[in-house]
């Protein structure tokens, strides 16, 4: 086998890393299942749930990761000397693909709505209007299925790059530039009269609210904005080296995540209180609200496309992530054939995703299991595929890899106490695999929803 590439810099792995969990999870989905699940009480629950759950999983992912210093497949054979665990490395690379497959259909509605601004058709609508347009744009087969492709096009060209010259470069300049714009938008959205009321709705707790479906909600959503359960994390971890302090470097990107869709919240909601729109208008909110939001204010659209272009740059981040770790099955790291890899495998996802992208239009009547094919696949991951990834590699982490070889691996680059290490290794073993078997058992049992 050939050399693992390797990242470049300890804070190159942190931000595509971070670059990978933060994306339309935390941008898009955040804010409206908080505005659905009960704004405060929903964030609290999901911060819990982050660092209870999500931080065992990913120091799990990083540990591996680091140790196997291979592909997201062969990792599992390899460190419990049988080929059989590979299976979960499998599970991971299919529900990539199948999820890159619909990603890009969101991606590319961003980009047309930055199409949108530059044709000027975004200003001086009323409310209804903007929930119209949005049902227009993502129901126009020509231009939603144009949008994907260039979506999924620089996706590939980023990727086929390699590790160090695609996907860390653009990462570092991206992250950055997302904080930076989205304090930007907050302090502006903080300035709207009345924008106090939508930061109560968002920080001040009401557990009245709180439903028994809301706090599953939480979990998931907890697993898909760190992109845990599917080998993207244990990827991006092999090719570091041993000097990178796992710990650190995960705790920092849960603390990105979690200021990322706070910030998201906070500028979101203060303008739709401001403007007496409901915190619960569901997937349209961004799309639908925040146009409106922006048409209020001064130089309203040249924010709303600044707003915009973050928006595409956190989804291309995590793009790169789900495609990256089907090139590194594929190609088991041999660099030589990265790029026609990723060029296949990009158009493939591409081909696949039409259909999806075709269910807010032409195939909208098409329902399997009652439900469109976008919703299907969206279900199928989300509720099905991620879970059970993340409940494998808790289980085979915790079972099969001896205890002490995990403590070994975690030491090198940081001095993790083994006291703090038990903990994360207690919670790994027994509450994670239980917390996730709930959310299995509801996905299972929600199927109407
Ligand atoms: N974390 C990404 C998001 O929030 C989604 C993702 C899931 C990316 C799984 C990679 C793997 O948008």
């Amino acid at each position: 086998m050939s050399q693992q590439e390797q990242w470049r810099s300890k804070i190159g792995f942190v931000l595509a890393a971070a670059g990978s969990a933060i994306g339309l999870g935390a941008i898009w989905k955040f804010p409206y299942v908080a505005g659905t699940g009960g704004g405060g009480a929903f964030l609290l629950i999901f911060l819990a749930f982050t660092l209870v759950l999500g931080m065992p999983l990913l120091l799990a992912e990083f540990m591996i990761g680091r140790m196997g210093q291979s592909d997201p497949i062969q990792t599992y054979g390899k460190l419990a000397a049988n080929n059989k665990w590979n299976f979960i490395g499998k599970i991971g690379v299919f529900t990539c693909f199948i999820l890159l497959s619909f990603y890009s259909v969101v991606g590319g509605w961003i980009i047309l709505y930055i199409i949108k601004i530059f044709s000027g058709g975004l200003v001086g609508l009323t409310q209804d209007q903007y929930g119209q347009l949005f049902g227009e744009i993502i129901s126009n087969p020509y231009s939603t299925i144009a949008a994907q492709l260039a979506f999924m096009l620089i996706t590939i060209l980023v990727v086929a790059q390699g590790v160090q010259k695609g996907i860390e470069v653009a990462s570092k300049i991206m992250m950055p530039a997302l904080l930076l714009l989205f304090l930007f938008l907050v302090i502006r959205s903080l300035s709207l009269d009345g924008a106090i009321e939508g930061v109560k709705f968002l920080l001040v707790p009401d557990f009245s609210k709180l439903t028994s479906g809301s706090i599953l909600f939480a979990l998931g959503q907890a697993f898909f904005t760190l992109s845990l359960g599917v080998s993207v994390m244990l990827t991006y971890a092999s090719y570091l080296p041993k000097t990178q302090n796992l710990p650190q470097s995960a705790l920092s990107i849960i603390i990105l995540n979690i200021v990322i869709a706070i910030l998201a919240g906070l500028a979101i909601f203060p303008g739709v209180f401001a403007f007496g729109l409901k915190p619960n208008a569901g997937p349209v909110l961004i799309f639908s609200v925040l146009p409106a939001v922006f048409d209020h204010m001064p130089f309203g659209m040249l924010f709303f496309l600044a707003f915009l272009l973050l928006f595409l740059f956190a989804a291309l981040t995590s793009a790169f992530s789900m495609i990256e770790i089907i090139v590194a099955a594929v190609t088991k790291n041999d660099t030589r054939r990265r790029k026609k890899v990723t060029w296949v495998t990009g158009i493939l996802i591409f081909i696949v995703g039409i259909p999806a992208c075709l269910s807010y239009g032409a195939l909208a009547d098409v329902q399997l299991f009652h439900k469109t094919i976008f919703d299907l696949m969206d279900y199928t991951v989300s509720n099905i595929l991620m879970p059970l990834g993340a409940l494998l590699i808790a289980i085979y982490v915790s079972w099969k890899i001896p205890k002490k070889d995990l403590y070994t691996e975690l030491k090198q680059g940081s001095n993790v106490g083994y006291a703090l290490f038990s903990i994360c290794y207690f919670l790994l073993k027994y509450i994670v695999p239980i917390a996730i078997i709930i959310v299995f058992l509801d996905a299972a049992g929600l199927s109407h929803w």
